[in-house]
């Protein structure tokens, strides 16, 4: 299966005829198919297939030595935000089957084991925390708190994990895994319009979170009360939008408030209680903890006229991750000096770097759209990364 092939079985999987954006999400119809297709992929090319304890998948090819361990992974995830693109996540691994197929083609001689992971729930889009396979797997979230997180039907981690036919009671740190890997790079489409060349190697992810506002107030008539009478969230949480692009363009970060939920949601009811989600981004974890800290403020000030409660709980957070310079120094040499940058965006190659070297590899978008339809990769673009994560996995896996 070429690269095109691939990425054509792909294409329909979970997508919205009317927007074209992508709809999976971990251990849903659409995000099963894509496992099913990648465990197909691995079988048809003899690679056996690991179920990790955390909702994570690695199809491996090992040295015909036997070698088991120091292995060079690779691989992305297969689950989308809601509406999301074709690119974030499955470009990784449809770039790693393909890179593996003409390694295998030019007759490569492995020292160490090649791996090919999907990480379950990359984009937090049905339990709320980012990475959380890799971050499960890297100890970096407590197993109980990740068994208790909810999707939007109320069914938790847990219970979705069981099933699927894991053992909730099993997740959480697998140093038995991570002691087998070397190093990890990431393939992945660049998420804005920073790079110029077809192929370009990360510096760093810049320090991100998500942080969870509840608004409590009092659901009421929308006809019989009075103003004065109302204690109606929603008008602390229009005030905490506000704030956030105010905190952003005073501390040079970004805050985002793309998701929300309102109880009970009728138009001629006044809402019992409104929960929005903050997404901040920046150059520096003071600036991002300053930007939190001020929108919290402005929404409890909001509030405090209205009678109405704020709470605000930190779902995840990345402090600034500057990827294994040894490793990206490698990367550009062994691409012939590709431009070197940074990203906004999160991925598991920054939740690993804390227990591994890590790099990334971007492939560029020329629309600079991402977690939309619109976001892209030309087909040549594409191809020119597939021949430099296989170069990368042959220098890798050489020594
Ligand atoms: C993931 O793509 C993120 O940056 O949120
Ligand atoms: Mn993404
Ligand atoms: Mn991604």
């Amino acid at each position: 299966m070429s690269f095109e092939e691939m990425w054509r079985a792909l294409l329909p999987v979970g997508r919205d005829a009317a927007t074209g954006g992508y709809h999976r999400f971990a251990w849903t119809p659409p995000e099963l198919e894509c496992r099913a297709w990648f465990a197909d992929e691995a079988r048809r090319r003899g690679m056996p297939l690991e179920h990790d304890r955390n909702g994570n998948m690695i199809a491996w090819w090992y040295p015909e030595d036997g070698t088991r361990d120091r292995a060079v992974l690779t691989g992305s995830h297969l689950d989308s935000v809601p509406g999301g693109g074709a690119f974030d996540g499955p470009l990784g691994i449809v770039s790693a089957f393909a890179a593996v197929d003409l390694l295998r083609e030019r007759g490569a001689a492995l020292r160490r084991p090649i791996g090919i992971a999907a990480f379950a729930e990359e984009e937090g889009a049905r339990f709320g925390v980012a990475c959380l396979g890799s971050r499960l797997l890297a100890g970096a979230i407590d197993p109980a708190r990740a068994r208790a997180l909810t999707d939007g039907d109320g069914r938790t981690f847990a219970e979705v994990l069981h099933g699927a036919g894991l053992d909730p009671d099993a997740i959480g740190p697998d140093d038995d895994l991570l002691g087998r890997v070397g190093c990890y790079v990431e393939l992945h489409v660049e998420q804005g319009r920073a790079l110029a060349e077809p192929v370009g190697v990360a510096s760093s992810i810049v320090p991100h979170g998500r942080w969870r506002f509840g608004f409590a107030g009092e659901g009421n008539h929308a006809g019989t009360t009075a103003l004065a009478d109302r204690r109606d969230p929603m008008i602390p949480f229009a005030g905490m939008v506000l704030a956030a692009r105010d905190a952003a363009e005073r501390n040079g970060t970004v805050a985002t408030v793309g998701k929300v939920r309102v109880v009970p949601g009728g138009v001629n009811a006044i809402a019992s209680s409104v929960t929005a989600w903050l997404d901040a981004r920046g150059p520096a974890d003071a600036a991002v903890r300053r930007t939190v800290d001020e929108v919290g403020a402005a929404a409890r000030e909001a509030a405090r006229p209205h009678r109405v409660t704020v709470e605000v709980a930190e779902e995840s957070y990345t402090e600034i991750v500057d990827f294994n310079l040894a490793l990206r120094d490698r990367l550009v040499r062994t691409l012939g000096g590709a431009p070197v940058l940074p990203t906004g965006a999160g991925h598991d190659a920054g939740v690993l770097s804390a227990r591994l070297p890590t790099a990334m590899l971007f492939v560029r978008n020329p629309t600079g759209v991402s977690h939309a339809p619109a976001e892209h990769a030309e087909t040549a673009d594409c191809l020119a990364g597939v021949e430099a994560l296989a170069a990368v996995l042959d220098d890798l896996a050489r020594g």
